[in-house]
């Protein structure tokens, strides 16, 4: 009787133990242009993927949010990232990345250009606009629409308004890929696009990625062309027929390392339905949540884990609780 006691509490307190060694890794989210992290949309968003990956998130906010977001040159941007991203203790054994929209290209270049920063293990890119966007998104009211309208209407390319908006580092005219790559001060050197000045640093850290998963809006209107967020783009010259990825000279070439990573079977492609950024709650789970989720150490709390939520899931789902939208405010 005592012996079986004793088992019975050794059984116990080994799967406590082993229910608290499971291992998480923290996840960061770079929100898109015009958002702030103070938003309830965004801080709703991390909330929802932590809860359910069982990772702690954080949101990176940049200078002064919403505004730093559209005027503040992007490469800063990166290094203001990078900067807090070597400070946090909690990122130090590595971490995942979410992106959203423009934080994509902003946590693309933390992964490229990021000296001695910790390793980035997994790349959720929601929408991004890897291959450039050929549109400058709707800025809508206010007083930094005025200032982005004016700036918009005069030379993209000019070091003028390449210092003074954000997504003029990003913004590829597929007619004026000559200056595009001259004046453009942010998406040719993350893309590694000029020929002289290809950076091997940037390539060999990009396709060290353990999963990148690219997900595009069906409906998606902001970015032009949609297929960016895949890093399919125009070709050089014309607004006719967007090439995939694989028929980009980017990826053929292996310019940062997409072909590599693609080739490990590391790259997801995903594509969703809504517009920009509009991501349900079940794709939310279906396709970035496992890449968040804590690596269980041992067997037995990992399947008694997956039982109890796949019986929510399946509660949830009965009432119809699975479907709702997450309206993230702006891009
Ligand atoms: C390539 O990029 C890395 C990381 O930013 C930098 O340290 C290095 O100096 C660059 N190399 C060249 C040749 O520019």
């Amino acid at each position: 009787m005592a012996v079986s006691v004793a088992r019975f509490l050794f059984l116990f307190a080994l799967l406590c133990i082993s229910a608290s060694v499971s291992f998480s890794l923290p996840f960061i989210v770079l929100h898109g242009i015009g958002d702030q992290c103070t938003n309830g949309g965004i801080s709703e968003f991390t909330q929802l993927l932590s809860d359910w990956s069982g990772s702690k998130g954080y949101c990176i906010e940049i200078g002064h949010g919403s505004w730093d977001s559209w005027v503040m040159p992007l490469t800063d941007q990166a290094n203001l990232v990078c900067e807090q991203v070597k400070e946090m203790k909690e990122l130090s054994s590595g971490y995942n990345m979410v992106g959203l929209s423009q934080g994509n290209v902003i946590g693309r270049a933390v992964i490229e250009f990021c000296d001695m920063g910790p390793p980035v293990k997994n790349f959720i890119s929601l929408g991004g606009p890897h291959a450039g966007t050929a549109s400058v998104p709707l800025c809508g009211k206010g007083i930094i629409c005025v200032i982005v309208d004016a700036l918009i209407k005069s030379e993209i390319y000019s070091d003028y308004v390449q210092e003074h908006l954000a997504p003029s580092g990003y913004l590829k005219i597929p007619t004026q890929i000559d200056e595009y790559l001259k004046g453009c001060r942010f998406l040719p050197n993350l893309n590694n696009e000029k020929a002289e000045q290809r950076n091997s640093t940037y390539k060999e850290r990009f396709s060290s990625l353990q999963n990148l998963v690219l997900i595009m809006f069906e409906n998606d209107v902001v970015l032009i062309p949609k297929e960016t967020a895949w890093f399919g783009f125009y070709p050089d010259g014309s607004f006719n027929n967007v090439l995939s990825a694989q028929e980009t000279t980017l990826y053929q070439e292996d310019w940062i390392g997409l072909r590599t990573l693609d080739e490990a079977g590391k790259v997801k492609f995903v594509s969703v339905k809504g517009g920009h950024l509009r991501i349900s709650r079940s794709d939310m789970k279906t396709y970035m949540v496992p890449y968040l989720k804590a690596k269980k150490k041992s067997s037995i709390s990992s399947s008694i884990s997956q039982l109890i939520s796949s019986a929510s899931d399946t509660v949830k789902e009965a009432l119809g609780l699975n479907h709702d939208i997450v309206l993230l405010s702006n891009e």
